[in-house]
């Protein structure tokens, strides 16, 4: 159990006064989560300390090497003011699976959890009261190393801000249109695409640029090696129903484990549809489309919980899904999930955390 100092923020910050203009991601709370990691020591000093810059060497490793890793969660305000978390340890969990890959210490579970929970219950004022935001939470782990070898780190950070959010996508629930990407890949066998280093998506910002400027909100990413298969969008897993039956890709390697589509697999087995993890080619999804057989397709995410796809576009072929509305199985787990973190029906998955009364 971590023994963790508190330093209040003595001038407390104006919480936002319209709720709906939040966005996502823009403003932060008044405290930040800390902790220090020293080769020989380990984990040392967690802390928490009124929000503000960390000032760094400009020679520290993250700034060179990019040797750095985050999660994304989120608290929730229920319906008789409990807040809540979703899963947490499960991202405890993948913020380890993501260290071992990039050489980074790993946080203990029950630690990364407590740090969540100290800190939120510290911030509840911050989690938002309006129907669909919620108080998006951001642990990251950063090398802090000062020099210009490329080697693992001797020190790390682990921080965690809090950001009160509205829905990721300016369309919120709306259909969104998704360009498949053919030029750039996101990941590769080998690679780091299982974990969410922030090197996977600063490569992925220039396809996420272009495809914006032809008006779609995000790209859909190709295997690394044939471009044949699908994978993920640019911030969520993607799912399809063909036929009746469910397919996404599996998660060996080049695709972000999700949280969300982890728990969007169990609610669909559940209610007793077939969910097919493994290569799909996206000359099947295109021609399922043309032959009226692509009834749903939808990302899902953290940021984004579950999103329709109205339209996806391939080269120089176009598909058009469900004349451009949200589908029966997409809205049942959105209000599924999102019912089950805002406590407006019971939790039957075990997945809710309380933190505090609100
Ligand atoms: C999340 O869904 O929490 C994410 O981390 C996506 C983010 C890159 C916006």
């Amino acid at each position: 159990m971590l023994d963790i100092k508190i330093t209040k923020n003595p001038v407390p910050k104006a919480k936002p006064a319209d709720e709906s203009k939040l966005g996502f991601g823009k403003i932060f709370s008044d405290h930040m989560f800390l902790m220090d990691y020293t080769d020989g020591r380990g984990w040392h000093d967690p802390r928490i300390v009124p929000y503000a810059p960390i000032p760094m060497d400009p020679a520290t490793v993250v700034f060179h090497y990019a040797q750095e890793l985050f999660e994304g969660m989120k608290a929730y305000r229920s319906v008789d003011n409990v807040i809540q978390l979703f899963r947490p340890e499960c991202n405890a969990q993948r913020m380890q699976d993501s260290s071992d890959r990039m050489c980074i210490p790993q946080v203990p579970v029950e630690d990364f959890v407590q740090a969540v929970k100290t800190l939120v219950e510290l911030e509840k004022d911050w989690v938002p009261h309006s129907d669909g935001t919620s108080l998006y939470i951001r642990p990251f782990v950063f090398a802090t190393d000062v020099g210009l070898g490329v080697h693992a780190s001797k020190h790390y950070t682990f921080c965690v801000i809090c950001a009160p959010s509205g829905a990721y996508y300016a369309e919120g629930i709306d259909p969104v249109r998704i360009y498949v990407e053919d030029e750039y890949i996101r990941a590769a066998p080998g690679l780091t695409g299982f974990t969410k280093c922030g090197g996977n998506y600063a490569a992925s910002i220039k396809a996420g640029e272009e495809a914006e400027r032809k008006g779609f909100a995000q790209v859909l990413w190709l295997d690394g090696v044939e471009k044949k298969y699908v994978e993920e969008v640019g911030s969520m897993n993607i799912l399809f129903k063909i036929d009746g039956k469910i397919y996404t890709a599996a998660c060996t390697g080049t695709v972000l484990p999700g949280v969300t589509r982890r728990s969007c697999i169990e609610l669909l087995r559940d209610w007793g549809y077939e969910v097919i993890e493994g290569p799909l080619a996206i000359a099947d999804v295109m021609k399922a489309g043309r032959e009226g057989k692509l009834e749903e397709v939808f990302g899902t995410g953290t940021a984004a919980v579950v999103s329709p796809v109205k339209e996806l576009d391939w080269k120089e072929d176009k598909v058009f899904i469900n004349d451009g509305k949200i589908g029966p199985v997409t809205q049942k787990l959105y209000d599924t999930m999102t019912g089950m973190q805002w406590g407006k029906i019971p939790d039957t998955k075990g997945w809710i955390v309380p933190v505090c009364k609100g």
